[in-house]
């Protein structure tokens, strides 16, 4: 069988696991106010089990009666939940996986005043202060009900019919757990601090009440973080340490995932650009100095990757946490030898966004993320018809697959030459090649499925009068919004973003560059011109000068990905400036205003507009009067992010 050694069977504890696929801790938001679990949560999971996935982790299980982290999680902190568990329990358990829930205090990450606690009170420094408080410190007393806590919610689990769980300990100010272990956060000066022995007092504890109630040999897993990555944190050497403690205390298996929170965040969810199974060095340097089973997370995307893990030693079992949400059925595509079917993850974190803006999770290339039931799947449409995309996009491919599906005949017209709309001007950032495996999945899909493409072709009224579809899905995407209200917005010294980026219009020596904007495009256009990445083709750095009229940079993305722009534009040395509005683009610089006074900026050659996108629907109207039924998508309707394009693609697919 291809990946063997993916497919072995493993021993976690007494457990038998029938491969070495996990499904890492996703909170999803699947759940009800009270923390029960929505039968919709149940399906996302019991599909990942049928799928083929070996352990399901359940993420952020709170064990505490009041602290919730992001305000939302499931719940294990009183018997009444042991029913709604079972239910979970036995869903995966017909899908053939083992169940680990994991269980966590949230700590400094509920901001709820009182709520919020954590081992001394330091501030977590964030971009986000509605999500991490300011936390009291724990009383002595407080800490031993938390432990109780933690055993109580085992013996819960256990009862329920769990496997197992997992004891979240990575991730500095994620939970209260890391913070307790971490040098930052833990200034207690009582037994529960001071050297790392005292530090690990607080896990150690918690594991033994655990394991008094329930059972030593329910096994535990243990998530920490190889490298915590900020500056003064816990580095690999003291994890060897910490990690033979934890094995002394009698837990199962380690999970080794990096990074924490706050500088390091970025690594937790490793954000696009970071390198493949990131954690995979820092799991290696654990295995061999431990008798555990291993397991490594973080930027794991394909099966060879995580059969190349096992097989090299670097880990005992692969975690994949995004790419259970892109795909629930990989392990079995896999098995099967259906690799092109793998909905890769592409990195986009668009699952983080809604989580972070308190949504249920979602995914741009699994647009079923969350309609796992039988009666939300795609189904055949009653009368086929001829249906005319124009358009390949994301939003047009997903809408192209769909009806496809559905029965209906479906041919996409596409004016360029290829397919994968914007994702082909976004995948140039140096951090953004994933996005082609979105492409990719869609451009194999739309062979197998036997859609028809037509590129290089412009779809005119005319053009589409002649054909006769039955329906039309506009899904002609944007284009770059450009500021008439600004003076000098059409000066030959001015080219936007996407020209840049798709080489379509790079002017001038560009070596002295504003941009203006720093949403996500303009941070990555100016850490493409900034960054290492250009040096070689240009005589020496290019000097690069954001301005934005918000007082954040890449505003709408998740907090990790900002932070990481953040760093990154430090790092590259390029100029910011926040709360700042251009009134005016010069032949040689520009005019903002600041504060209420006007700042120039002088000696620019290159003035780049990254100010978003609007709407290019130059067809819809003249449609409605010769084709029966039009539909219009994505961007074409309203400028949005990849995830509501593809969302906007599958509900027309299912509309047509
Ligand atoms: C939507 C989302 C939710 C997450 N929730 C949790 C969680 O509840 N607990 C946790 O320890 N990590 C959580 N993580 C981090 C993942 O478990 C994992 O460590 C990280 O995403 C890297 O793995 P990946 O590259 O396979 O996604 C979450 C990540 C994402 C994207």
């Amino acid at each position: 069988m291809q990946f063997k050694n993916l497919f072995q069977p493993i021993r976690i504890g007494n457990l038998e696991v029938r491969n070495r696929t996990v499904m890492g801790p996703t909170a999803t938001h699947f759940e009800n106010e009270d923390g029960s679990f929505t039968q919709r949560g149940i399906d996302h999971y019991a599909a990942r089990a049928k799928g083929g996935a070996g352990i399901i982790i359940i993420g952020c299980v709170t064990v505490d009666t009041r602290a919730r982290y992001f305000c939302s999680s499931p719940c294990a902190w009183d018997d009444k939940y042991i029913p709604n568990w079972n239910q979970m329990a036995d869903a995966i358990h017909e899908g053939g996986a083992k169940l680990f829930p994991q269980l966590m205090h949230p700590g400094p990450i509920d901001p709820r005043p009182g709520i919020c606690v954590n081992a001394s009170r330091v501030p977590v420094p964030t971009l986000m202060p509605e999500v991490w408080g300011d936390p009291k410190e724990l009383t002595v007393a407080e800490i031993e009900q938390i432990i109780d806590d933690f055993g109580e919610a085992a013996r819960r689990m256990r009862e329920a019919g769990c496997d197992g769980v997992e004891f979240h300990m990575a991730h500095g100010a994620y939970a209260l757990t890391a913070s307790f272990v971490s040098p930052i956060l833990n200034k207690r000066t009582d037994e529960y601090g001071g050297t790392i022995e005292g530090r690990m007092k607080f896990p150690l504890e918690c594991i033994k009440a655990i394991k008094a109630k329930a059972g030593e040999d329910f096994p535990i897993i243990v998530r920490v973080s190889g490298e915590e990555l900020d500056p003064y944190s816990r580095t690999l050497r003291e994890t060897f340490y910490v990690v033979d403690m934890l094995e002394k205390a009698g837990v199962a298996a380690i999970e080794v995932s990096g990074g924490s929170c706050p500088a390091g965040g970025w690594r937790v969810t490793p954000v696009n650009g970071l390198p493949m199974a990131i954690n995979a060095d820092a799991a290696e340097e654990v295995k061999k100095r431990t008798k555990l089973p291993v397991l490594a997370v973080g930027n794991i995307r394909t099966p060879e990757m995580g059969d190349y893990l096992i097989e090299s030693g670097a880990a005992d079992m692969v975690v994949y946490s995004r790419g259970f949400i892109a795909d629930p059925e990989w392990p079995n595509k896999a098995a099967g030898g259906r690799l092109d079917d793998i909905m890769v993850c592409c990195g986009c974190v668009g699952c983080n966004v809604l989580l972070n803006n308190g949504k249920h999770i979602g995914c741009t290339i699994n647009t079923d993320c969350g309609k796992e039931r039988a009666d939300t799947a795609i189904i055949p449409a009653e009368n086929s018809k001829n249906v005319m995309i124009i358009g390949a996009g994301p939003a047009g491919l997903e809408a192209a697959r769909v009806a496809r599906l559905r029965g209906h005949d479906v041919t996409i017209v596409e004016k360029s030459g290829k397919l994968g709309g914007q994702f082909n001007i976004a995948a140039v950032s140096p951090s953004k090649q994933s996005l082609t495996m979105l492409v990719k999945y869609f451009a194999n899909q739309m062979k197998k499925l036997g859609v028809k493409i037509e590129l290089n072709t412009e779809a005119t009224p005319e053009f589409i009068a002649q054909r006769k579809p039955d329906a039309v899905i506009v899904a002609t995407g944007a284009q770059p919004l450009i500021p008439k209200s600004i003076p000098g917005y059409d000066k030959e010294n001015v080219t936007t973003a996407w020209d840049v980026l798709s080489s379509e219009k790079i002017i001038g020596p560009c070596e002295n560059v504003a941009v203006i904007g720093g949403g996500a495009i303009g941070c990555e256009i100016a850490e493409y011109l900034a960054g290492r990445f250009t040096r070689p083709f240009t005589k020496g750095r290019i000097t690069v000068t954001v301005v934005e009229m918000l007082d954040h940079l890449a505003h709408g993305l998740d907090f990790g990905t900002m932070a990481h722009h953040a760093d990154l534009l430090g790092e590259y040395g390029v100029n910011v400036h926040l709360s700042s509005i251009v009134k005016e683009i010069k032949d040689d610089g520009l005019v903002f205003e600041k504060n209420g006074k006007d700042h120039i900026l002088t000696g620019i050659d290159t003035v780049i507009l990254a100010m978003g996108s609007k709407p290019y629907d130059t067809l819809s109207e003249k449609l409605r009067e010769i084709v029966p039924e039009v539909h219009v998508i994505g961007d074409a309707k309203q400028a949005q992010t990849a995830l509501e394009a593809t969302y906007a693609g599958a509900e027309a697919g299912r509309l047509v």
